[in-house]
């Protein structure tokens, strides 16, 4: 579907400083792990992950930029533009399932613990974040499963990253989901690989069009808008850009690599 659709903000729910979650009327079916493109009237196009699949859908924005900036300016009654749902979701298989996230990843994930429950599977979710306050859908999560908690700074959980707790929580896992920063995700891959289970990590390039047309978030040959966003072990073994680059929208090489992992 490539046809844009204008709709009205109906509730906006400030989830921590820097995160709001915006519902809308959206008449769509959506695999968990798919995303919509945004329009901001009058300042730019983003693509976010739909974090609700209830009367009301919504996106969980993480203010970042321009773009973000402006769609946390808005108001009930305000208007987005919409089109979507695009990209491949997760394929919840097995019956135990690790969630590890990341921060703002818990927009894509939520929807997927939540499904992966409703299927009757039972979920362990390792969550992830800078600090207390930065924790997302903490309750959420909780209400449907079994939780772990990181935090960069001690603050709640865990001290220290959310991947230094994932290797205990491994026993009997079928499947590891998970999204966060790339260099989060790439560890995430690593642990359980060494574990020979399979892991299905959703991964953020620079997107334009969305529908696999400008090459904008390609990385290693595979459009990640419409390959991805969600890319299962096999192809993320091939991925010679995982973790190291991204791509800046002129499509220049930016290492990923930093001092530390941060949410
Ligand atoms: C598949 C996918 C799902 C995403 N889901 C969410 C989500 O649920 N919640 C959320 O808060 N964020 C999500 N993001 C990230 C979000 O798209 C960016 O944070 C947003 O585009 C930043 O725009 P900006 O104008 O505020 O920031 P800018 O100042 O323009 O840029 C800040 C950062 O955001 C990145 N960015 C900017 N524009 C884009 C773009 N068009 N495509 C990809 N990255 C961009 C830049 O590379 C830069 O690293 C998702 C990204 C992808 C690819
Ligand atoms: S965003 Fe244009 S090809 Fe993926």
């Amino acid at each position: 579907m490539t046809r844009m659709d204008i709709v009205e903000i109906k509730k906006i729910v400030p989830e921590t400083p820097s995160i709001k979650t915006f519902y809308f009327n959206y008449d769509l079916d959506y695999v968990p792990g798919q995303f919509v493109m945004v329009w901001v009237p009058g300042v730019d196009e983003v693509p976010m992950s739909l974090s609700f699949d209830k009367d009301l859908k919504a996106i969980t924005v993480r203010k970042i930029g321009e773009g973000t900036e402006a769609l946390h300016g808005l108001d009930v009654g305000d208007r987005i533009g919409i089109r979507g749902p695009y990209g491949k979701g997760y394929e919840l298989e097995g019956e135990r399932v690790l969630a590890v996230v990341g921060g703002i990843g818990g927009a894509s994930i939520l929807p997927a613990v939540t499904k992966a429950v409703f299927k009757g599977q039972e979920v362990i979710c390792a969550l992830g974040a800078r600090t207390l306050n930065e924790l997302l859908f903490y309750d959420r999560f909780k209400e449907l499963s079994e939780v772990h908690v990181a935090t960069d700074d001690g603050s709640a959980g865990y001290h220290g990253f959310v991947t230094d707790i994932m290797e205990d929580l491994l026993k009997d896992i079928d499947l590891v989901i998970t999204c966060g920063p790339e260099l989060m995700m790439k560890r995430v891959f690593k642990i359980a690989d060494n574990h020979d289970i399979p892991v299905q990590a959703s991964l953020e390039r620079y997107m334009k069009c969305g529908i696999g047309l400008c090459g904008s978030c390609v990385v290693d040959g595979l459009r990640v808008c419409v390959e991805g966003p969600v890319l299962k072990t096999e192809e993320l073994r091939k991925l010679k850009e995982f973790g190291e680059y991204h791509r800046s929208p002129s499509g220049r090489k930016v290492s990923l690599k930093r001092p530390k992992l941060s949410y």
